[in-house]
């Protein structure tokens, strides 16, 4: 049966055998997607109808199954698509019965982090792929980092001609203190993203971009030394993980420089939000340079908050900006504990809630032995499965970030089969784990089928 958990399933006996034959109608991009999932020709016809008629809300859907074929029906042109993922995930025998579905969440993501690692652009396109197949609505991309910026900004070249770039990175763990020697680097042009964007919408998936400032901005400081609080010291894209001590100043100019890189954002970004970061900023150089260090934080962020307004888009932040002087409407995004997610909500914010302890699918999902290298851990697959979000957030997400997963193959194993867990979580049917086990033992195939590297369960 399907994951995440329809919220209502009545079974009837039988089932609809689809095949290549089969006949689709129903709006084109919804036939389309059928046809490029399942990879069949599905001629025009009445086997399968996609309908859309009033009732179902933003998301939900419903199906119709009987031994002679499938009655879809929706609001939403996005509401077809995750019927069309139902029956996708269902094919080739779509057992009978009607299945009335909606999500609980409307924000259902997982973050991936390029910034530690270039990932290739068409990892990126199977991401959102990923996301689509477990009914996940936002691919949130962390493009620039300490250790590499990633977004290609026309007006200053010099952010990946020279940020994109690490002469060497950690050869194990980063504690271990050894390098690998082996430069790293890469960035997508602005070209590239809109590709994904295009590609992603496809699949009913927004892509929210994140510039992280004022820290985790060393490749930036490092490609306009200017930038940062010492400019006679030329620094060097980050080649260790952790939080580096090198942070944005708090020059107009700097402001107006980050302002410029928002104005190409949006235009190749499409959606209502930008992520501006805002999480670890040590007070270090600030405090040797500024009164009042500790009001920066909320500072710089207000005024790029202000900034992004004019284009009509709305700041996401991390949650080191909760009472910090942000304007109520930033979204914050509560990552450091489950507790995060109460306050952030006290203090008037819509809420996206990524707790570490629960969200953080970097973490390694065991500690036996032949466990490939992790940040750390263990976040086991039932952990994930156990979250809950408590009452009025706006949703939940998974976050991947990458420092030890320098590969698809790498990023693939920690994200799956967990990303299924987040997926009913943020769906809101999350139940029984064992139940969900059963289900995801039946999922895993698919993922096989389609290609994707995932950590076999225990
Ligand atoms: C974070 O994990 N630093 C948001």
């Amino acid at each position: 049966m399907l994951i995440p958990q329809p919220v209502s399933h009545q079974p009837a006996p039988g089932h609809f055998a689809l095949s290549a034959a089969t006949r689709v109608s129903g709006p084109p991009e919804i036939t389309t997607l059928l046809r490029e999932l399942l990879g069949l020709p599905l001629p025009p016809g009445g086997d399968i109808t996609f309908t859309l008629t009033e009732g179902h809300g933003p998301e939900g859907y419903e199906l119709d199954v009987t031994t002679d074929g499938v009655a879809a029906t929706a609001s939403t042109v996005q509401g077809l698509r995750w019927a069309v993922q139902s029956i996708a995930q269902l094919a080739p025998q779509v057992p009978c019965g009607r299945i009335v579905d909606a999500p609980k969440h409307a924000w259902r993501g997982a973050l991936l982090d390029v910034g530690r690692w270039h990932h290739p652009i068409g990892f990126l396109h199977t991401f959102a792929d990923i996301l689509a197949a477990h009914k996940l609505n936002v691919f949130h991309l962390h493009l620039t980092e300490d250790q590499g910026w990633r977004f290609e900004v026309k007006r200053y070249p010099r952010l990946t001609s020279v940020g994109a770039h690490r002469r060497s990175s950690p050869l194990g763990h980063t504690n271990d203190g050894l390098d690998d020697g082996r430069p790293h680097g890469g960035f997508y042009t602005q070209e590239e993203l809109r590709g994904l964007v295009a590609y992603a919408a496809s699949r009913g998936v927004l892509v929210v971009p994140e510039i992280d400032l004022p820290g985790h901005t060393q490749a930036a400081i490092a490609a306009y030394p200017e930038l940062g609080n010492r400019p006679e010291v030329q620094h060097e894209v980050m080649t260790r993980f952790g939080v580096s001590e090198h942070v944005l100043n708090a020059e107009e100019s700097t402001v107006e420089f980050m302002c410029h890189v928002l104005d190409e954002l949006v235009d190749v970004f499409g959606g209502p939000y930008v992520h501006l970061g805002g999480d670890e900023v040590p007070l270090a150089e600030w405090s040797a340079r500024y009164e009042n260090p500790e009001r920066l934080l909320g500072w710089w962020i207000s005024r790029l908050a202000a900034h992004l307004r004019t284009h009509g888009r709305r700041p996401i932040v991390w949650d080191e900006l909760v009472g910090a002087g942000v304007p109520e409407d930033a979204i914050i995004m509560a990552w450091r504990g489950p507790e995060r997610v109460g306050e952030a909500l006290a203090a008037g914010h819509e809420v996206i809630a990524v707790p570490q302890s629960h969200m953080y699918l970097d973490h390694g999902e065991s500690t036996a032995p032949g466990e490939p290298l992790s940040i750390t851990g263990p976040l086991p697959l039932d952990r994930v499965y156990s979250y809950d979000p408590g009452p009025g957030v706006l949703g939940v997400q998974g976050n991947l970030w990458s420092e030890y997963l320098p590969t698809p193959e790498r990023a693939q194993y920690n994200l799956l089969p967990r990303l299924a867990a987040v997926a009913e979580v943020a769906w809101g049917t999350a139940g029984d784990a064992g139940e969900f086990r059963a289900r995801l033992a039946g999922l895993l195939p698919r993922y096989e089928a389609a290609g994707w590297n995932y950590r076999p369960l225990d």
